[in-house]
């Protein structure tokens, strides 16, 4: 196992969740040694033995860390990605929608190219993009995102099947909005990191379908992905439990987090 020091920008949900299971040794060898949020008053009691806290980025990034896990929002990875690139530390993002600006990630993956740094997905709220970007080396036909959301959970959303509909109404699952990621991720931001994930690892924001789906009696965010191609034909279904303390964010998006930082700390990587 790889010694590595990992610095933390956001620390909230996803960040508190990574900051607990790096404590614990959940993450393997890697060691938090600076966090990065905007809150005035450190978010956790400093000792010689906590990571140091900082609302400056340049101190933050002056820090001795092999990388940076972004756990904040689209607008800060905008913001810092290039500059944590330009350092040369790997960047793992979670923020992932902000990657539906095929220029900004294009400009990332040439700055990133230029000063030996990598960028990192994690597969977030859903699993199974080992496989897709496997099967996208040949051709993929098809993939298709089906997200049933609670009522809740999408609060304040329009359909774009049927402006009309008051989601408080329905009754039976409700499709809300089918065709191409690339609209999606506009119209539907809630949703915009798992479409944007699925993308990525597969044939694209335009080819890649997505249907989101108001279920009246449901109570978790279920992501469906079916594929077809030369490969054959998967489907998967992730039925996600909120985390403890974000209902907006899955506890398998901050368990990914996790696991990709343990990863990096590996010599053997499974998957991927
Ligand atoms: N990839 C996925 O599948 C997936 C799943 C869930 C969430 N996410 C994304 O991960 C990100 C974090 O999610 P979360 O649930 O932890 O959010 P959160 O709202 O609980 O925490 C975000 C943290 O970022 C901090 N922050 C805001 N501006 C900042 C700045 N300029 N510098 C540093 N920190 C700043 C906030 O103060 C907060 O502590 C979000 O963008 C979310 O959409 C991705």
């Amino acid at each position: 196992m790889n010694a590595v020091k990992i610095g933390l920008i956001g620390y909230g949900t996803i960040g508190r969740m990574l900051a607990k299971a790096i404590r614990d040794g959940a993450a393997g060898d890697a060691t938090l040694v600076a966090v990065k949020d905007i809150y005035e008053e450190p978010p956790f009691e400093l000792s010689p033995d906590s990571p140091a806290y900082t609302t400056n980025i340049d101190s933050f990034l002056s820090m001795d860390m092999a990388a940076v896990v972004e756990a904040a929002s689209q607008e800060v990875l905008k913001e810092y990605a290039p500059l944590v690139v330009k350092s040369g530390r790997s960047l793992v993002a979670m923020s992932v929608g902000a990657f539906g600006d095929k220029a900004f990630l294009e400009q990332l993956g040439d700055l990133a190219t230029g000063h030996r740094s990598r960028i990192l997905i994690p597969s977030g709220a859903i699993g199974g993009l080992d496989a897709i970007s496997a099967a996208a080396i040949d051709q993929i036909h098809e993939i298709t995102l089906t997200t049933t959301k609670p009522v809740t959970a999408l609060a304040g959303v329009k359909s774009a099947i049927d402006p009309q509909l008051d989601l408080d109404s329905v009754t039976t699952p409700t499709c809300i909005y089918d065709g191409p990621a690339e609209e999606a991720v506009a119209r539907f931001p809630l949703n915009i990191n798992v479409a944007a994930a699925l993308s990525l690892a597969g044939i694209g924001f335009a080819r890649t379908r997505v249907r989101i789906v108001v279920d009246p009696e449901g109570t978790r965010n279920i992501h469906r992905i079916d594929a077809r191609g030369v490969f054959g034909e998967l489907s998967l279904e992730f039925a996600n439990n909120p985390s403890p303390t974000n209902p907006k964010t899955s506890y398998l998006a901050a368990l990914s987090a996790i696991r990709l930082v343990k990863t990096l700390t590996e010599a053997v990587r499974i998957g991927g």
